[in-house]
């Protein structure tokens, strides 16, 4: 049986737009965040068909049928890639709660991807495995990696590394910054299903008048935030976070027929980031997905800030951090 994981990770230059096999119309930068991981294993299985279920877990995973579906699509261009002709059995589990609104499917489709290499690495002989161009070295190997679990799901092509990744076009690269290290946590302002999915919005996107120079915006961005990673800027590179988010969301709000994750407690917890900022002039970087729950980056010698911010939600919303 072969088992891999994979972490999620949380963007602060934004993903958002996209053309065929996931191509992005945009650079992306992001964190990986092992306490929101993946973990798939593959056994053999006599059947027709490959299968998925859940793996018995404090967190179990539920798919939809569509999402189900989605999955083992995926699992089948990896096979195909690999030349593996067997059928199997994908189990998986997230090792935090599923119903959080944090699932997503950058640490799975990237933990499938790993699992199915480490496969394809198994079952194939070298001279057959290098033929596909794969040394059988993970770290040499992974912006190939990359490239394929982009073609699953876009985000999970930054998860193949531990840390910071930079998404051009077709894979990611592993990035190193002056912050090493970071923490992270998670207010959960809502926990319900999204309505419009990131798959979506990518496609409804198109349709606001702002996707005009937004590729540019994200470049500058994506420019300055590697600058104030570098030189130890911290409030220059929340300033950047903060801006690149909203860019964000007002695609959303203008898009035609316009959607949006924002709710009233985004709104809270956002205004309470900056209440901190001014009181402080210092505080975390604050960001948002494509959805409505905030998302907290901490130097690593900001841990009574993060406590801080604990106490300040803790009793308001169920939050999920990488120190709790
Ligand atoms: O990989 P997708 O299709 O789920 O898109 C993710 C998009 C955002 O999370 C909103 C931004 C990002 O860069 O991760």
């Amino acid at each position: 049986m072969i088992k891999e994981t994979a972490p999620s990770n949380i963007a602060l230059i934004k993903y958002m737009g996209k053309e065929a096999d996931n191509i992005p119309s945009n650079p992306s930068l992001s964190y990986s965040l092992p306490h929101l991981l993946t973990s798939v294993q593959i056994s053999k299985i006599e059947a027709s068909e490959d299968q998925w279920r859940a793996l018995e877990s404090e967190y179990a995973i539920e798919l939809s049928e569509k999402g189900k579906a989605r999955y083992l699509k995926f699992f089948k261009k990896l096979k195909d890639q690999f030349g593996l002709k067997s059928s199997y059995l994908i189990e998986s589990a997230n090792n935090f709660p599923s119903d959080a609104g944090l699932a997503s499917s950058a640490s799975s489709f990237a933990a499938l991807t790993k699992a199915t290499y480490s496969l394809a690495k198994a079952e194939l002989s070298t001279a057959d495995f290098q033929a596909l161009g794969f040394t059988g070295e993970f770290v040499t190997d992974r912006e190939k990696l990359s490239a394929l679990s982009r073609t699953g799901s876009g985000s999970s092509c930054r998860s193949l590394f531990d840390k910071w990744s930079e998404w051009q076009t077709d894979f990611a690269v592993e990035e190193n910054f002056a912050y090493a290290n970071l923490l992270h946590l998670a207010i959960i302002a809502e926990e319900d299903k999204k309505e419009v999915s990131s798959s979506d919005a990518h496609i409804k996107v198109k349709s606001s008048l702002l996707m005009e120079g937004r590729t540019a915006r994200a470049n500058k961005r994506l420019a300055d935030l590697k600058n104030a990673l570098n030189e130890k800027s911290w409030e220059a590179a929340f300033e950047i976070c903060w801006a690149e988010f909203w860019d964000m969301h007002a695609l959303f709000e203008t898009s035609e027929p316009s959607f949006g994750y924002m709710t009233s407690d985004s709104l809270m917890v956002l205004n309470e980031c900056r209440t901190y900022w001014k009181a402080n002039q210092d505080g975390p970087l604050v960001t948002m997905d494509a959805g409505p729950n905030v998302h907290l980056l901490f130097r690593d010698d900001q841990r009574s800030c993060y406590e801080d911010f604990v106490k300040i939600f803790e009793n308001k919303f169920k939050i999920w951090g990488s120190e709790s």
